[in-house]
């Protein structure tokens, strides 16, 4: 058979696909498992040189098939939130191709932002859409780990402190994904809470704190979603590297989810040959190290059973079953960005964006309360698509903040100022702290512009060299001087509105005391500067929540206060850095621990149970309408909580309002934060109008983990619900019995 027939014979019987339901004693309704008889005759025809060139990379960005059977490759697309560019195959390097300019997403924190569910399925669709049009055939993301520490390095490509907003999020995020014909790759799983010393890091967390908090959302991806990918994080729990983790990827990956996928490392993150096979990895990513010639080897040796490489070909097959493959020639053919993403990119920005605070009605911006607006900040003018280590997205189209004001507000006077210095790349590089005094000669031209309008939009927060992949910001200060920079705006002009373009928490001391009105606008993808000026000007009501907790200070955060973040001083990085030159293999440096000592109190667990005041609570964000919440009714079965309110908009404007379910459990025999969200649902409501919402919260949220019977437990007992419009402005409260 030619090789053209080959592909057709493999084409066709993935035809069957759509036909298919799997075999009544196969666990999970997995669509993975479809094939399973002619897998089994495909590795019968394999050589095991064959099975063992699948399990490494073959290039940057996919793994091989095995040509001679017609199976393809599988084409890995860096995500998460934009397909990125095509790369050399084995450099960083852009290809420089015309046409792999793709849509660029809001970020991870943005996309939380919206609690919404629907905008989660329709970025997964998007996203999927755009991977179609490249040849590709998993998508690397969505990046699902919990936001520990406000100074995480990706927070902004996290979901959220929470481990129900983000499950609820990543499951919809999938379906969006693979209903649509790619796959996803949830990462990094499990832990990567920080990126300073992710590549040694060892975690020490409790077994309740992980399953209660940090892997739902891989979880809920795997069960509820049938997820086909998940990419191991570079770090080590308890002991063991992610890639050759025995609990995490065979215990309870498999063995506890039923996941039928494949395992993929982190770019670079595997550390040994039989460490590795043995414990749970599919695929290494992106070279051969570890999983080529020496896998080869052990297995000949017997060290590796020839078993254990079947299993990973079968689960590779798996997925080459459920994906529809792309002719190579059929790929970039058309530009990867389309029209319709960019719809679904404004979308999820314009019910992302958070008004922290609006005094003095100082916001919406309508036609004829101001004549002169001053646009203030470097962020303005910034492009966010790209920047820092790791994924970038070569975005076909960025609106600035800028531009969407201009385009959309222009019937105002629009003059625009630096005001504070662009950090960029050269700067990170040379070790340049962002964290600069005001640049004088920017900050006088600013407040002279400020001084000479009536309105002034001061575009502030961090960028995309600020907060990145591959290290932690040292402090959550707003950079270049930007404190400086708006106390002296607010002199100059107290009607002063602050819009944060950040993916993560800054310190708002300053702010808060001189600016009446602040919004958080995120890296906000293609359409952000449109969105943004839509919420400016009331054409978009603001419907964003916080997906994390703005603490007051950094030090009152779990992590710093318990004093097991940062993890290594000064002295004690001379000493890695010595034990490293010390080793032959660099690898082999010494692991700092990282003990995650707050057990389950993070975020707004911890701020609420420990009676810290924050900044902005979790779930917090205002409107330009008011909301009435009435008629609490609750109705316990033995399959849940049935909730029923009644929600009202008691302003002028037709608006979008995230309704929160939060949980506590008073009697409770184990320690419990005071309040745990477990349920949410985005309500619209014209002005006036009044609707009945009713949500149903399943028994099996009332779950903890059982650290002596190692297994989950529903505590029976008394269940006090709040519902509220964030976590600390609870409107009802009712109790139940579970
Ligand atoms: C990141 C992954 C990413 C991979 C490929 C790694 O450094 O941690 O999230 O998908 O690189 O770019």
């Amino acid at each position: 058979m030619n090789n053209k027939s080959k592909w057709m014979t493999f084409l066709c019987s993935l035809s069957l696909l759509v036909s298919c339901s799997p075999q009544k004693e196969q666990p999970k309704g997995s669509l993975l498992l479809c094939h399973e008889d002619e897998i089994t005759e495909i590795i019968g025809q394999m050589t095991l040189e064959e099975k063992v060139n699948m399990l490494h990379g073959k290039n940057m960005f996919s793994s091989a098939g095995v040509e001679r059977l017609g199976i393809p490759d599988i084409e890995y697309a860096d995500g998460p939130f934009g397909i990125r560019e095509e790369m050399e195959p084995h450099s960083w390097n852009s290809l420089g191709l015309a046409n792999d300019s793709s849509t660029f997403f809001p970020t991870g924190s943005a996309l939380a932002a919206t609690w919404s569910e629907e905008m989660a399925y329709e970025y997964g669709k998007g996203m999927a859409k755009e991977a179609r049009l490249r040849g590709k055939d998993m998508i690397l993301g969505p990046a699902i780990n919990i936001q520990r520490i406000p100074t995480g390095g990706r927070t902004y490509e996290y979901l959220s402190e929470d481990p129900q907003l983000s499950a609820a999020l990543s499951v919809k995020y999938t379906q969006g994904v693979q209903d649509n014909g790619v796959a996803v790759c949830l990462k990094h799983y499990a832990l990567n809470n920080q990126e300073n010393d992710r590549g040694s890091i060892d975690v020490k967390v409790s077994p309740r704190a992980m399953h209660e908090l940090y892997l739902p959302p891989f979880e809920a991806a795997v069960k509820e979603a049938d997820a086909y990918g998940v990419m191991a994080a570079y770090n080590k729990v308890e002991g063991y590297w992610c890639s050759e983790n025995d609990m995490l990827l065979n215990k309870i990956l498999r063995d506890m989810w039923g996941f039928h996928g494949i395992v993929i490392s982190d770019w670079g993150g595997v550390h040994s040959t039989v460490g590795a096979a043995m414990n749970g990895l599919d695929v290494e990513m992106p070279g051969e190290r570890y999983m080529g010639q020496a896998l080869l080897d052990s297995v000949k040796a017997g060290v590796v059973p020839e078993e254990v490489i079947d299993s990973k070909v079968r689960n590779l097959l798996r997925v080459r079953f459920a994906i529809q493959p792309i002719a190579k020639e059929d790929a970039n053919k058309v530009m990867t960005a389309q029209p319709e993403q960019r719809d679904i990119a404004y979308k999820v920005a314009s019910k992302s964006i958070v008004m922290l605070k609006n005094e003095g009605e100082l916001l919406p911006i309508l036609p004829n309360k101001y004549k002169k607006i001053a646009v203030i900040g470097d962020n303005a003018i910034r492009q966010q698509a790209q920047g820092g280590v790791g994924a970038g997205v070569k975005a076909l189209k960025e609106v600035t903040p800028l531009e969407g004001i201009q385009n959309k507000l222009n019937n105002f006077e629009i003059k625009w100022a630096q005001g504070y210095y662009n950090y960029t790349r050269e700067d990170r590089y040379k070790n340049i702290s962002p964290y600069q005094k005001a640049d004088k000669e920017l900050m006088a031209e600013a407040v002279q512009l400020a001084k000479e309008s009536d309105l002034v939009l001061f575009i502030a927060g961090n960028n995309r060299e600020v907060e990145t992949e591959g290290s932690d910001r040292t402090c959550i200060t707003l950079p270049m001087g930007q404190d400086e920079l708006a106390q002296a705006l607010a002199e100059a002009n107290p009607n002063l509105v602050t819009i944060l373009v950040s993916g993560a928490p800054t310190d708002l001391r300053v702010v808060n005391e001189v600016s009446p009105a602040i919004l958080v606008s995120w890296f906000n993808g293609s359409e952000g500067g449109n969105a943004l000026a839509d919420v400016l000007s009331g054409a978009i009501v603001p419907s964003g929540k916080l997906p994390f907790t703005y603490p007051i200070q950094l030090e009152d955060n779990q992590a710093y206060s318990l004093k097991v973040y940062p993890q290594v001083t000064e002295e004690e990085k001379e000493d890695i850095f010595v034990n490293l030159v010390n080793q032959k293999d660099g690898r082999q440096r010494k692991s700092p621990t990282a003990n995650y000592s707050e057990g389950i109190f993070v975020g707004y667990r911890w701020f609420e149970s420990k009676q810290i005041p924050v900044a902005y609570p979790f779930g917090h964000g205002l409107s330009y309408t008011t909301f009435d919440y009435s008629d609490l009714q609750l109705e316990t079965t033995k399959q849940g909580i049935q909730a029923t309110l009644q929600l009202t908009n008691t302003g002028k404007y037709d608006a979008e309002e995230v309704v929160q379910f939060y949980i506590g459990r008073p009697n409770s025999q184990v320690e419990r934060p005071l309040k745990e969200l477990k349920a949410f649902q985005r309500v619209s409501l014209k002005a006036g109008e009044s609707k009945p919402v009713q949500i149903f919260i399943p028994r099996e949220r009332f779950r903890h983990w059982d650290e002596i019977d190692k297994g989950w437990k529903i505590e029976s007992g008394k269940a006090d619900v709040y519902v509220g419009s964030s976590s600390q402005d609870i409107r009802l409260t009712g109790s139940t019995n579970i």
